[in-house]
């Protein structure tokens, strides 16, 4: 399937930037194992201080590659979204984000895990898990909820809303929103002030500041649950109705 991560080192600075614009940066299994493996790599490499994760194009990041989800078999816990995922909540170095336009599914639930979130002004964040018969992935049941209270955090979780940019930034799920033209410069001065940190100091303030235990027990209970919507006649239907391009049909469950 057409898509890649591309990843380069600038100084203490790795960027993941998924590069797939024709299909929204939509992640497939290969776009997932490429940027676990290069946390990994990350995580291991001293010189590496901090890393960004980026979209190409006009938009962020489009969720999880609808096909895939069609595709996925009975072992998804195993596929390389999980491995992604888990090593989001494990990461000990700073993470970063720079988002324009869309991010969706785990195009925001991402955001939760990074320590430095910069929006450009058109950035709109959403997680429409129910819509496709499925429930919340990355902690992101825990987290939202404690970062922005049950009530908007359900919204949406359950019923998909979208946040705008602004809001996002008040709710506190954003550190700065600037135009878009000026984000790749926020990013990068970001990037480079955490790179000049002293990292032993930033690494165990991190540590101190998550719980990395809860974060994992919580993402092990949505992900065997989701693995199980996955497999419902919910999420068939909804993902169905993506790839032909209508309006799902939930009346009949
Ligand atoms: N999986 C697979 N393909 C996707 C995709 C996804 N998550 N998101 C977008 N695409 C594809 C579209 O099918 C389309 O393909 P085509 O050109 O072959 O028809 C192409 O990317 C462009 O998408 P389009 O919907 O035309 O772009 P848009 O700018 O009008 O809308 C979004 C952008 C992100 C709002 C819309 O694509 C969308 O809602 N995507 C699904 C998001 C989603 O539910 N993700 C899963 C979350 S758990």
């Amino acid at each position: 399937m057409s898509g890649t991560v591309d990843i380069t080192q600038d100084a203490g600075v790795l960027t993941l930037l998924m590069n797939r614009p024709d299909k929204k940066n939509a992640l497939t299994d290969a776009m997932y194992g490429a940027m676990a493996s290069a946390m990994e790599q990350a995580e291991a490499d001293p010189a590496v201080r901090v890393v960004a994760i980026r979209g190409a194009g006009d938009l962020f990041c489009a969720g999880n590659d609808i096909g895939d989800f069609l595709n996925a078999s009975n072992r998804v816990g195993e596929a390389n979204v999980f491995r992604f995922i888990r090593l989001l909540g494990s990461f000990t170095k700073p993470l970063l984000v720079g988002v324009q336009g869309r991010a969706v599914g785990i195009g925001t639930t991402m955001l939760l895990h990074c320590d430095h979130v910069v929006l450009a002004e058109d950035a709109k964040l959403s997680t429409p898990f129910v819509n496709l018969g499925l429930v919340p992935e990355a902690a992101s049941s825990l987290l939202l909820p404690a970062a922005i209270g049950h009530q908007r955090a359900f919204a949406m979780l359950a019923m998909g809303e979208v946040m705008e940019a602004q809001e996002a930034l008040a709710a506190g799920l954003a550190n700065t929103v600037v135009p878009n033209d000026e984000l790749d410069d926020a990013v990068a001065k970001a990037a480079l002030r955490f790179s000049a940190l002293p990292p032993g100091a930033v690494q165990a303030t991190k540590a101190l500041m998550r719980d990395p235990g809860l974060v994992a027990a919580k993402m092990e209970a949505e992900i065997e649950l989701f693995a199980q919507r996955l497999q419902s006649a919910e999420a068939r239907e909804a993902f169905t109705a993506f790839m032909e391009k209508r309006e799902p049909d939930f009346s009949k469950f």
